[in-house]
């Protein structure tokens, strides 16, 4: 088995996140006409929308920690661990991490689709900073998780999302990193994979890594985590002991369908 780790203890630091901010700007319009487009020229350039998906986050992640992190669609989750991987620079504050990560983030994100599976593994590897025989070595217990088959050997446009996912879990989970990152990736697949993806979760808990688990599976977090974090509007409202945490998000979540009800009437 590979291991990228290097030696880390229970409590010492894995990601620290200070007064973090990020504003993303986007165009008003994402498909606007020619005529659109020569108007805004005449104006001076485009005309944009910022959205501000994390604003003053602080955030420890320590060594030996299983990181839940939680919260509605749109608060900001993808976001903060696009920063934590180094995909996004920050708008403000400041992110250290101490340790190699591998991030398994939403789909779409890292694979080239007209390369086939196999290719896709190296390829990725090669960029997670693993050797071409590192990758050979381990490229059998890849291809096994993934349970693609032949398919391996298809280019990846030809991949259903859960095959994608499969393949993507894979290979973030057999480099095993010091610091690993899986957005939302849990939820997808059949339920039989799912429990094979949660089993090597729980293998690779450690006290020399760091676990970080962006999902809405509110049972498996309880289940498999030792700390979570809720985020809203990109802040930090709670973090802290999983069922306390958890129970207040849901109740949240209460309130808010009870209020929308409210207004009906
Ligand atoms: N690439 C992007 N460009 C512009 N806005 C974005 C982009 N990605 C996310 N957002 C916006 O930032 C906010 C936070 O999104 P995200 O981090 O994906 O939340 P979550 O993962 O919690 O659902 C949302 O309002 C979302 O619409
Ligand atoms: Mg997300």
């Amino acid at each position: 088995m590979l291991s990228a780790s290097s030696s880390h203890k229970t409590n010492e630091i894995a990601v620290s996140v200070r007064g973090l901010g990020l504003t993303y700007t986007t165009a008003i319009d994402r498909r606007p006409t020619l005529k659109a487009r020569v108007k805004a020229l005449g104006r001076g350039g485009k005309q944009t929308r910022t959205i501000r998906a994390l604003d003053n986050v602080d955030l420890d992640v320590e060594y030996g920690q299983v990181l839940g992190v939680i919260g509605a669609n749109g608060a900001g989750k993808s976001t903060l661990m696009r920063v934590i991987a180094g995909i996004l620079p920050p708008s403000q504050g400041r992110i250290e991490v101490f340790g190699s990560v591998s991030t398994l983030l939403a789909l779409g994100v890292g694979f080239n689709p007209s390369m086939s599976g196999r290719d896709n593994v190296f390829l990725g590897g090669l960029a997670a900073g693993m050797s071409r025989e590192e990758i050979e070595n381990n490229f059998a217990e890849i291809a096994e998780f993934s349970e693609l088959g032949d398919a391996i050997d298809a280019p990846m446009r030809t991949y259903s999302s859960g095959m994608y996912a499969r393949l993507a879990f894979s290979v973030a989970a057999t480099v095993r990193p010091d610091i690993l990152i899986v957005d939302e990736a849990l939820s997808t697949g059949d339920a039989k994979f799912k429990e094979k993806s949660l089993n090597r979760i729980k293998e690779l808990r450690s006290d020399d890594r760091a676990l970080i688990l962006v999902s809405h599976a509110m049972a498996t977090l309880r289940d498999v985590c030792n700390d979570v974090v809720w985020i809203h509007k990109g802040k930090v409202i709670q973090r802290g002991e999983p069922n306390i945490v958890i129970d207040a998000y849901q109740e949240f979540l209460q309130v808010g369908k009870s209020a929308a009800i409210d207004e009906d009437v």
